[in-house]
């Protein structure tokens, strides 16, 4: 399996090829993180099983390294390597059939939308509540919407087990002088082919993903609380039709370069339909941002609680994912960023950056009488991983829900602040960091970090740092 994005250490590790079950090689890997992931389920698949056993007679752990903040597609394309090793035996049709039953090993039950009170409104047309979100009567073209003459500077710049992002600057009218840099995300829905690993999503699991995306954005409009914290969506497109042909070649150019873990966009038919969501461009995520020190870090972390504590007090919101990878920075000009909390105006120092959380995958929110949520109680897979403080804070998550993940447990933010904290005191980049400032506000983290883990909830959290009670 690729370790896309591994970097910075060097460890020495043994590999075993899962076909044959024997230790091959002993490689000099390039990671920064080993995080061992046990296959203990009782659904464990005969292959994995196999191979365990004869590893542990090795004195070796089966283990699958995953890369943090980016568990699920690792996993996802771990599982693929399993269908599709090519020197799988194929007179071994068990082994395949077992590595393919391991797709279907403790799935996530899903996006769920339950309702909070009786009510006859039940959604039923999620295509038609998909177009009215897309403010369109019928899907558009996907190759005239997202036609070359439209974007400037386009690329690839990730991509996850749903699809494809990509970047670019939109073409502005001609007096309009300011340029815009948008990502796009692109994810197929509807269609039969397995895409990644995964069947393709319905109009029914990628309502919840646009209402949420919706609504977070909207808080930067709210009455009584407001922050400018989570993505800004410009945009959602149903579009339907062949993949262009520069998005295409821009997939190649990124395959080439990195070696992308999706199938190629050619797999899709030429009425395939994709949701297409356009978001500002918001910076570079925290595992990449350079900080200038722990100053700054320090005025990040308030961002992030303040963002939490208006999504808790709008909406019952909890991110449930906020590991480094979905917390984004930007430089802004900015002196300040402002929040409304309880009506209340509050300002942050930016010390030159602006935060914005992205991702609600696993988030849980209720809007008006719905909860939305990611239900996790069976996926096994997801809480036997360990390595990384963010593999703990799943197992803590489901600890204080009582694996029930509808009810609404803030303190879920409170424990992704506790992460965030621990990786500003001692994961991200620091380039000063041998200064008085730095030293003293790594001391003023640590504090936190030694109380945080008392507080309910981001709200409770920003009273008491805010001094608002
Ligand atoms: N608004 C945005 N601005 C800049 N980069 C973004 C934005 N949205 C997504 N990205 C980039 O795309 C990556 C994947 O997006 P994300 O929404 O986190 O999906 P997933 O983690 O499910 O793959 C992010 O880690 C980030 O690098
Ligand atoms: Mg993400």
């Amino acid at each position: 399996m690729k370790l896309d994005g591994f970097g910075g250490n060097t460890e020495k590790t043994w590999i075993l090829n899962r076909n044959t079950d024997r230790v091959e090689d002993f490689v000099e890997l390039h990671i920064k993180k080993r995080v061992c992931f046990e296959v203990e389920s009782k659904n464990t698949i005969d292959t994995i099983r196999n191979s365990k056993k004869k590893s542990d007679e090795l004195g070796i752990r089966s283990s699958l390294v995953l890369q943090p903040g980016k568990w699920r597609k690792s996993l996802n394309s771990w599982r693929r390597t399993q269908v599709v090793e090519p020197t799988l035996n194929r007179s071994d049709n068990s082994r395949l059939l077992t590595a393919r039953a391991s797709r279907q090993v403790s799935p996530s039950k899903g996006r769920k939308s339950v309702f909070l009170n009786d009510c006859n409104n039940i959604i039923t047309d999620y295509e038609s509540q998909v177009l009215k979100h897309c403010d369109q009567r019928k899907p558009l073209r996907f190759e005239v919407v997202y036609a070359p003459s439209k974007m400037m500077n386009t690329k690839k710049i990730g991509e996850g087990a749903y699809g494809e992002v990509f970047k670019y600057t939109m073409k502005r009218k001609k007096r309009d002088t300011r340029n815009c840099d948008v990502v796009l995300k692109v994810i197929p829905i509807e269609g039969s082919t397995e895409v990644n690993g995964e069947l393709q999503k319905t109009f029914e699991q990628i309502l919840p993903e646009i209402l949420i995306s919706k609504k977070m954005c909207s808080l930067r409009l709210g009455k009584n609380n407001t922050t400018h914290g989570y993505a800004n969506i410009y945009k959602v497109s149903l579009v339907k039709g062949k993949y262009p042909e520069h998005l295409i070649k821009l997939w190649e150019s990124y395959d080439e370069e990195k070696e992308s873990e999706n199938d190629h966009p050619r797999i899709f038919a030429d009425d395939q339909l994709f949701i297409v969501l356009e978001l500002k461009f918001s910076g570079e995520d925290m595992s990449s941002f350079k900080f200038v020190n722990a100053e700054q870090s320090y005025y990040v972390l308030q961002q992030i609680m303040l963002a939490l504590a208006v999504g808790e007090e709008e909406c019952q919101f909890e991110h449930r994912d906020l590991h480094w990878g979905n917390i984004l920075i930007e430089p802004t000009i900015k002196k300040e960023i402002s929040y409304k909390f309880h009506t209340k105006d509050l300002k942050v120092y930016s010390k030159g950056v602006k935060v914005t959380i992205i991702d609600y995958t696993l988030s849980r929110i209720t809007i008006d009488e719905f909860c939305n949520f990611n239900d996790l109680s069976s996926d096994e897979e997801l809480f036997a991983a360990s390595g990384d403080y963010q593999y703990d804070i799943y197992r803590l998550m489901r600890d204080e829900l009582k694996n029930n993940w509808a009810s609404f447990a803030p303190k879920t933010n409170v424990l992704w602040l506790s992460y965030v904290t621990a990786k500003l005191i001692d994961g991200v980049y620091y380039k000063s960091a041998n200064t008085k400032l730095h030293k003293l506000y790594i001391q003023k983290l640590r504090t936190f970090q030694s109380t945080i883990l008392s507080f309910e909830s981001a709200t409770h959290c920003a009273k008491q740092v805010f001094d608002l009670n």
